[in-house]
């Protein structure tokens, strides 16, 4: 494990069962939210996982495992992804919220030890989709977006459910596609976003 990590885990250790361990990092970490919607998005994945014939068991993980980096603090991301030797694009430097999703899978792999490359894919890109995703990436970006975490109903619900009758890609062109008109409003456009719209428009 990275020395940087060490210390963020106080005594925790993990036993195995993924869902009890992220549970309890965040509990430790006083990140109360972000365990309740953690479950949430665990379920929402698992039945989408069920629904399209990916993987339930990789969903699943994935999706308890996607937000761990919350423990964390936001002010410390952009300090924390240097140190942890990723490369920082010019869009997470002006905004590293976004970091958190490859930060959740630098915690996944060397602090819960997941091997999967495509676990480990499905939560560095949660938040924004990537060029050629796997429907394991899209289960795991769209459970996020129904386990919406505010108060109401999410904007963008109605046709994602509808969406999600034809196909995952139709559902996460819906989502991206309600970001994309957003554009200008956002912290910073990742090039990733942009990507993964360009090619699921291309492909619909
Ligand atoms: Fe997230
Ligand atoms: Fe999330």
């Amino acid at each position: 494990m990275h020395p940087y990590l060490r210390p963020l885990l106080g005594g925790w250790r993990a036993t195995g069962a993924v869902g009890a361990d992220v549970r309890r990092l965040l509990a430790l970490r006083d990140c109360h939210a972000t365990a309740a919607h953690s479950e949430a998005v665990a379920e929402a994945a698992s039945r989408l996982a069920a629904r399209y014939g990916v993987p339930e068991r990789a969903a699943e993980e994935a999706a308890w495992l996607h937000d761990v980096s919350a423990i964390i603090p936001a002010e410390k991301r952009l300090d924390a992804a240097r140190a942890l030797g990723l490369e920082v694009l010019p869009e997470e430097a002006a905004f590293p919220m976004i970091l958190h999703q490859r930060l959740s899978a630098v915690l996944a792999g060397q602090v819960f030890g997941v091997e999967d490359p495509a676990v480990l894919s499905a939560i560095a890109c949660h938040t924004t989709l990537k060029r050629g995703a796997s429907t394991l990436d899209q289960v795991v970006f769209l459970a996020d977006k129904q386990a919406w975490d505010q108060p109401g109903l999410p904007p963008y619900g109605a046709d994602l459910a509808r969406a999600l009758d034809e196909s995952l890609e139709a559902a996460s062109l819906v989502y991206l596609s309600y970001l994309w008109e957003r554009r200008e409003t956002l912290g910073a456009l990742h090039p990733w976003l942009r990507e993964a719209y360009e090619d699921l428009r291309a492909r619909s």
